[in-house]
């Protein structure tokens, strides 16, 4: 399963990509926000530092807009992957700019009908949100299940990309039931090398260390 970074924030981006934890990124407009910098010019360096897909959102609503800011978007290097909304009008979008070769990550997608919608419109990605859907009492993973089944069943190329992940726990079941990619904001990723009986068992280990009186350097 390919990781890709939530986030907008370019130092966290440099750190895990560095450790080879990066096969991409995605942003939205609340990570933009967050990042206090200009879509355009922090998107670029991300694409620098990033080799794979890097996911820029268009913010329009119709169609005709949409493709002319997804275009633009693309023009900011050849890794973007234009972001749009699971509505008519981004499904349009998508049959676009698929069209012209770009790749398109189709988001906010709370069903498995549209997904198979974004599927038929030529998506590179399909984002599901899987914590949206927990936070509202639904199995955010039961819909990664449902449209992994369905795109197998067909053949369907599109990549399930496992959105709006907040624990260890999404990240490994995505995993088990096969999500081609998932993305999780970098304190999620820092987070899946901590276990409680690996701190025990390091307490443990440098007590009996200090008692050996050994140094290996
Ligand atoms: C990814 O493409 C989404 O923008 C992101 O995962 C949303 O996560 P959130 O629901 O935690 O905001």
């Amino acid at each position: 399963m390919k990781f890709f970074v939530d986030t907008a924030d370019v130092a966290d981006i440099r750190e895990l990509n560095d450790l080879g934890m990066v096969d991409g990124v995605t942003t939205n407009p609340s990570l933009i926000l967050k990042s206090g910098r200009d879509i355009l010019e922090v998107t670029k360096e991300i694409c620098d530092i990033v080799s794979g897909p890097v996911s820029a959102e268009v913010v329009a609503l119709k169609a005709d807009e949409m493709i002319a800011e997804g275009r633009k978007l693309a023009k900011i290097a050849p890794n973007i992957a234009v972001k749009v909304p699971l509505t008519w009008d981004g499904l349009k979008t998508c049959k676009v700019l698929s069209g012209e070769g770009h790749m398109v990550n189709v988001t906010l997608c709370f069903s498995a009908n549209q997904a198979l919608l974004a599927a038929k419109a030529g998506a590179t990605f399909i984002s599901p949100f899987i914590g949206r859907l927990d936070d509202i009492n639904l199995d955010g993973l039961d819909l990664i299940a449902d449209i992994r089944t369905i795109y197998d069943n067909y053949g369907f190329e599109t990549q399930i990309l496992a959105a709006s992940i907040r624990t260890a726990n999404h990240v490994a079941q995505c995993a088990m039931i096969g999500a081609d990619v998932m993305t999780a904001p970098p304190s999620v990723i820092k987070g899946l090398a901590s276990h409680v009986l690996t701190d025990k068992g390091l307490d443990q280990f440098m007590k009996d260390w200090a008692k050996t009186g050994q140094k290996i350097l």
